[in-house]
């Protein structure tokens, strides 16, 4: 378009989104993207909208045929400056809807202060499925008021738990980003170093070894909102770089730090409108596999049932199921009577290579084993519109694990079919989430909080945290048959454990710790090792040698030597937090320029190729390309 204007000396005056009834009678200057364009012939009206929201603007031929005649080659999307006054609007064209509907801006002057090309959708209208699409113009997608919504919402949450850890005197302290590997399980993201060829820096998976050296250094109380890189298959929520509240705490028992959360969680729950009642429940981990199947239980649902001890040795034969292992049952309330068809569609939901076997035909049950229908719904609780399923091992597929038996604690088969049970049971749950009480609440919740009104909404039900603690500190590795760690090694086991690490690994608790909300793992920490003695030994019983942990932590270990302060700390992942708090379904809602699952930024396009003068600046050269 030609002829576009200048803004020259004009200053905005109001934002869009906040006239009101009591500024009719003033002069105003608004500025902002054309959301709509209504041509009514004499009259053109522009929906104009800003960050806060939209304005009517109302050009009129009479009263500014120069603004008419602009108005009517305006496009949606352009930016443009509206000069006028506000005036209550007829009756008649109250529109309720809008926060603004009672007024409109009668226009002197437009300025048409750019045009637009036309996107492939519209920010007036809801998000398009094509994802790709939509972050390609992702600038487009973002003027979307849902998105615009998130990142405020975002931005509430960060500064309230950046406040609420600052009042409990922790102090934020950046550390670095070109770094050298940390060990959080995934790959590593390398940059290559020019001054020194051959030599790489790699990005943080987090700032752990970093904020253990700031407790040597005696800052007592450390936080970072950190930004951490690790190359690791994407998923809904996960991505190649995120967000962390990381801190880490002096002298602490396990206790200081769940308290130090729930105060900053409550804070940034508080921040989006919503009440979140504390202390957060706790259950060991042993227990949050038998009632849940996994370590992040979805409390929001029915938990799984135990059902071994209403099925005798012959029902065990009959069934065949497997006699040494758990039986459980799942409920998924509210589903509604499901043909043969229905439920047949489901079996690929479950992970049947995990060894156990289901049944979910309660019918056919009943004709030979009525007690055991009888037992499922009492001790289930179900009624008729319920679907209930039993999940048990499959002798016919035994479990491949570790058969260990561990006093007090579950063996990996039976965690397997724990596992299996627990899986199901959320894949069955968030296919009939629609239908589903639970995850309806967590909606309209979200729905309802107003954080700008200052009321709050009660999250009790809509958000369910827990505390899981006491993992086991290793894992059974089916595969290689060895011990592998549950998590980073830095992670102290229980006192009375240590003597027992070489021994019986099976048996040694971990003094770590998970915080699950609604099925989503937010968080992860753990009392520290702050021996050496002990950190050696906790790398040598991972296979670390001597001789590697010097290369990869010699630093640390040094660090250990001079003074270390018992310590330990958490991260919470803050998309994570945002991604709840907004109601959206993928990390992807609530992070600006996110990857897509295929690890693309589809907008700046990169990954991509690079001159073959800067390879060679930096040592390197491509040896396959496929
Ligand atoms: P962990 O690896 O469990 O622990 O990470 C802590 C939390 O960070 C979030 N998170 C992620 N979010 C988005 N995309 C990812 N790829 C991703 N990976 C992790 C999760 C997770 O619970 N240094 C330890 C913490 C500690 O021991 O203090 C650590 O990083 O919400």
């Amino acid at each position: 378009m030609s002829g576009l204007d200048y803004l020259g000396e004009r200053k905005r005056t109001h934002m869009c989104g906040e006239l009101r009834r009591e500024h009719a009678g003033q002069d105003v200057v608004v500025m902002g993207w054309v959301n709509r364009r209504r041509d009514h012939g004499n009259l053109i009206f522009l929906d104009l909208r800003d960050r806060s929201g939209i304005a009517q603007v109302v050009l009129d031929r009479d009263l500014t045929p120069d603004g008419h005649a602009k108005g009517e080659a305006i496009r949606p999307e352009y930016v443009v400056a509206a000069v006028g006054r506000v005036r209550l609007r007829d009756a008649a064209a109250i529109n309720p809807k809008m926060v603004t509907g009672e007024v409109e801006i009668v226009a002197s002057q437009l300025l048409v202060l750019n045009d637009a090309r036309l996107a492939p959708f519209s920010p007036a209208e809801e998000a398009i499925a094509n994802e790709e699409v939509r972050l390609k113009y992702r600038y487009v997608d973002l003027r979307r008021a849902e998105m615009q919504r998130n990142f405020w919402l975002r931005h509430r949450i960060t500064l309230a738990i950046r406040e609420s850890l600052s009042e409990m005197g922790f102090l934020e302290i950046e550390t670095p980003i070109l770094t050298k590997s940390t060990p959080e399980g995934a790959r590593d993201f390398l940059v290559p170093s020019r001054v020194h060829p051959g030599e790489f820096y790699a990005l943080p998976q987090s700032p752990q070894i970093f904020k253990q050296i700031l407790m040597i250094s005696g800052f007592d109380r450390y936080f970072q909102i950190a930004r951490c890189f690790r190359d690791e298959d994407l998923r809904a929520d996960r991505q190649l770089e995120f967000t962390q509240v990381d801190l880490e705490m002096s002298f602490p028992r396990e206790e200081d730090v769940f308290a130090v959360v729930e105060r900053f969680l409550a804070a940034a729950f508080a921040a989006a409108g919503i009440h979140l009642p504390v202390p957060f429940p706790r259950i060991p981990w042993d227990e949050s596999m038998r009632r849940f199947g996994v370590d992040k239980p979805d409390m929001r649902l029915p938990g799984l049932t135990e059902m071994r001890s209403a099925l005798s040795d012959a029902d065990m034969a009959a069934l065949q199921l497997d006699p040494d292992l758990p039986v459980v049952a799942l409920r998924i309330p509210r589903v509604g009577a499901l043909s043969r068809k229905e439920r047949e569609d489901n079996h690929p939901l479950f992970d049947a290579r995990k060894g156990a076997k289901f049944i979910d035909d309660l019918k056919r049950l009943e004709k030979g084993f009525p007690h055991i229908v009888a037992a499922l719904r009492e001790r289930t609780g179900a009624d008729e519109e319920d679907f209930v399923v039993l999940v048990a091992g499959d002798p016919a597929h035994p479990i491949k694990a570790s058969d260990t038996k561990i006093p007090g604690r579950l063996s990996e088969r039976e965690i397997a079919v724990y596992a299996a049970a627990g899986a199901f049971r959320v894949e069955l749950a968030k296919k009939y989430a629609d239908r589903h009480g639970a995850f309806a609440v967590t909606s309209s919740v979200v729905a309802e909080a107003d954080p700008q009104s200052g009321t709050m909404t009660d999250g009790a039900a809509a958000f369910q945290p827990i505390w899981v603690t006491d993992f086991p500190m290793f894992e059974h590795d089916a595969e290689t048959g060895k011990w592998v760690p549950a998590h980073h090694p830095f992670t102290s086991p229980h006192d009375a454990d240590i003597d027992r690490l070489f021994s019986d690994p099976a048996t040694v608790r971990a003094r770590c710790y998970d915080l699950a909300m609604n099925g989503l793992e937010l968080g992860s920490g753990s009392i520290r090792i702050h021996r050496q003695d002990v950190q050696r030994q906790i790398f040598d019983s991972l296979g670390i040698t001597p001789d590697e942990a010097r290369t990869r932590f010699g630093f640390f270990l040094d660090a250990l030597e001079y003074g270390t302060p018992p310590h330990g700390g958490i991260a919470l992942g803050l998309d994570r937090i945002a991604m709840l708090l907004a109601g959206a379904p993928s990390l992807r809602e609530v992070i600006a320029f996110p990857k897509t699952a295929r690890a693309i930024d589809v907008m700046v396009d990169a990954p991509t190729p690079v001159s073959m003068e800067q390879m060679r600046e930096l040592h390197l050269r491509v040896a396959t390309k496929s």
